[in-house]
């Protein structure tokens, strides 16, 4: 049988020298799978595949879940106008809310914060108005037209197909419908939300 002052003697032994590390070392690994992943490293080489990586590119036809495909191209402007409609209904508050907020930022400094066209930008002479909302022909273009534009930009009118997806694309074309009510009431009666009776 062991002392007690030996059985001390070797805990103290054996507790100091473990602990010993040199930074050049990584010291033993009793259970090497649990340090070293079984899987390949993103960067690593791989065998498996034909090019070596093992970073692979989706394959072609790949879809990301809950992406909106538009299915028109450039050229289509006139088509969009009986393609495309609006399969949302907002509620005032999001109109309100959201889709208000989404022009002010995106929008309003061209087409004004009214949508007549005076924008900042047009206040500094910086950009040319763009046609008010308020009046013709804008004021019946169909939902169609508007959506492609944002989708593809419209001459001087630049694209928001990458910085608004799809239900903020036509959240803010809500927001623009219901600046165009509470201006001509009467002009849009085709008018989906009942956005008149906001202030
Ligand atoms: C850089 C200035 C600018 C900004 C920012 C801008 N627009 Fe425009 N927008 C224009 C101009 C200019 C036109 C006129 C294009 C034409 O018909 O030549 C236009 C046209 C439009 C039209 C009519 C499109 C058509 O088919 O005739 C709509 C609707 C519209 N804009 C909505 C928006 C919305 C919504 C936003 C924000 C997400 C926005 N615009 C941001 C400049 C701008």
């Amino acid at each position: 049988m062991l002392k007690q002052y030996q059985i001390i003697f070797i805990v103290l032994v054996l507790g100091l020298t473990s602990c010993i590390r040199s930074s050049k070392q990584p010291g033993r690994q009793y259970m090497p799978d649990m340090a070293e992943a079984v899987a390949y490293e993103a960067g690593s080489p791989n065998p498996i595949f034909k090019d070596g990586k093992t970073n692979q590119l989706a394959p072609a036809g790949s879809m990301a879940r809950g992406k909106y495909i538009y299915p028109l191209s450039d050229s289509d402007y006139e088509k969009s106008a009986s393609v495309i409609t609006d399969p949302f209904t907002f509620t005032k508050d999001e109109i309100e809310g959201e889709g208000k907020n989404l022009f002010t930022v995106n929008c309003a400094i061209c087409h004004g914060e009214k949508g007549d066209g005076q924008g900042y930008l047009v206040q500094i002479n910086k950009f040319p108005p763009p046609p008010s909302y308020l009046s013709e022909p804008l004021l019946s273009l169909a939902d169609g037209k508007r959506y492609h534009t944002l989708m593809y930009g419209k001459n001087m009118m630049g694209s928001y197909a990458s910085q608004l997806n799809h239900r903020e694309r036509w959240l803010v074309l809500s927001y623009v419908k219901s600046l165009q009510a509470a201006s001509k009431p009467a002009a849009v009666s085709s008018e989906k939300t009942d956005s008149t009776k906001t202030k």
